[in-house]
């Protein structure tokens, strides 16, 4: 086991609240844990957006940051510090990930027009929607994008459908697992031959280089790793709040000065002026440090190898195999034969000991903050899950009294317990049935 890479200077306490507490919030936030109040929340694994530790620089940097209106002090900071690591003529800052896809998604999707990825991000996908595009996953069995799925496809309905291909790197719906160099490599070439734009979704771009270098560019830095794999790219889009270790902000990449001329015009309108993207100067200082920051190799390794250790104290329950950059996903179908498995497991969990995890796809979701919580904190929510899937026969079932309308997914969505509660043990009785005769086959 490697440990922390930094020591703690400031620290925040953290309350277990009593068990009646945590039920009544939980009625509350309607058997939504989403919905939960922070405050009450033990140890919080809802997302690893955001929610990552500020380093001792970045609280530097914060307080002397300089807040004129344009062209501050700390833009050309982010600048410099973006222009060492991108490998693109043009950085433009945006107040978030889902603003910069709005942006640019404005110039580069035409109505009924096609966006292939190995997996959007929802708000990726409803922004395509938005300009009349479609958003199409086609993932293999590793997180990539399936380069024969995308040569079909791409013959299907015509290269000059295709408004772009978007590569997730890592892939946050699948494991949070990493794009391979060859795949993205790959990519580039086959598009090459139909004259098809590449992009990456970079959200956590400097964890999937660590994983490009243990198993592919060993010898190469991680930033170099990050200028051989972008120079493949036509440009890059990425909320700064995961890998980019910031609290808040987002980039675009783009070597196309007619395009950028575009983003900056409409970005004025809808974000904020150029040199801040809607962000205070204190915001963009601490988002130049995060990404300072975020290419360190010490802190990816022992990133990785954190969730590593913690996804090996899942023993038999059924989590994605192998462990990837983001978080734990536990495979709820599998165990669960009831409407909304993760959900009502995420509820129990958070009955059991005040953790916060959620549904996420056909997932449960425990998603990591950065430099937030110690193995011990892990190794107790990797305990309570562990007494809740033991006791699942007791997980009460779910119904949907008010469906989340944003369409992105169970954010806003509304539960109430069942009043009738089929027995469980049927349940349980029916899958392990289930497994069995599969197993046989
Ligand atoms: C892969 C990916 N892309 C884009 C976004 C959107 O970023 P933001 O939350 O900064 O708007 C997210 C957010 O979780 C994400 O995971």
């Amino acid at each position: 086991m490697i440990p922390e890479p930094y020591k703690i200077k400031t620290c925040e306490p953290i309350k277990l609240v009593e068990r009646e507490e945590r039920e009544q919030s939980l009625k509350k936030a309607h058997f939504n844990t989403f919905l939960l109040p922070a405050e009450k929340v033990y140890i919080d694994l809802v997302s690893d957006s955001g929610t990552g530790a500020l380093s001792t620089n970045q609280w530097v940097n914060i307080i002397s940051a300089d807040e004129s209106f344009a062209y501050q002090t700390s833009y050309f900071k982010l600048m410099e510090i973006t222009k060492s690591i991108f490998p693109f003529k043009h950085i433009f800052i945006v107040h978030q990930g889902r603003m910069g896809e709005h942006i640019l998604f404005k110039f580069l999707i035409k109505k009924g027009f096609y966006v292939l990825s190995n997996s959007l991000f929802e708000t990726t996908r409803k922004n395509i929607k938005y300009y009349g595009g479609e958003g199409i996953d086609l993932p293999d069995e590793l997180g990539n994008i399936d380069i024969e799925k995308l040569e079909n496809f791409i013959n299907k309905v015509g290269a000059s459908k295709i408004s772009f291909i978007l590569l997730t790197l890592t892939n946050n719906s699948l494991g949070g697992w990493p794009v391979s160099f060859e795949n993205i490599k790959s990519c580039n070439s086959l598009l090459s031959n139909y004259g098809i734009p590449l992009w990456f979704d970079a959200s956590r771009f400097s964890e999937n280089a660590w994983f490009i270098k243990e198993k592919e560019l060993p010898k190469l830095s991680i930033n170099q790793i990050i200028k051989k794999a972008f120079s493949y790219a036509d440009g890059f889009l990425m909320s700064a709040k995961k890998s980019g270790l910031s609290s808040v902000g987002g980039l675009i990449g783009t070597n196309n000065d007619e395009l950028i001329k575009k983003i900056k015009d409409f970005a004025i309108v809808v974000d904020g002026f150029t040199s801040h993207g809607g962000m205070s100067g204190r915001d963009i200082a601490s988002m130049a440090q995060g990404l300072l920051e975020s290419t360190d190799e010490d802190l990816l390794n022992f990133r990785i190898q954190q969730l590593r250790w913690f996804g090996n104290l899942f023993g038999k329950i059924p989590i994605l195999k192998p462990t990837g950059g983001l978080g734990i996903y536990i495979k709820t179908k599998d165990f669960l034969s009831v409407e909304f498995p993760s959900m009502a497991f995420s509820n129990e969990v958070w009955l059991e000991g005040g953790v916060r995890g959620a549904p996420w796809g056909d997932y449960y979701r425990l998603a990591v903050p950065r430099r937030v919580y110690t193995n011990n904190h892990l190794q107790y929510t990797a305990e309570i899950v562990k007494k809740v899937f033991e006791n699942r026969e007791k997980i009460k079932d779910l119904k949907s009294i008010y469906p989340d309308k944003s369409g992105l997914g169970i954010f806003g969505a509304k539960f109430r317990l069942r009043k009738k509660l089929q027995p469980q043990i049927t349940r349980i009785k029916r899958i392990k049935k289930k497994t069995i005769s599969v197993k046989s086959v």
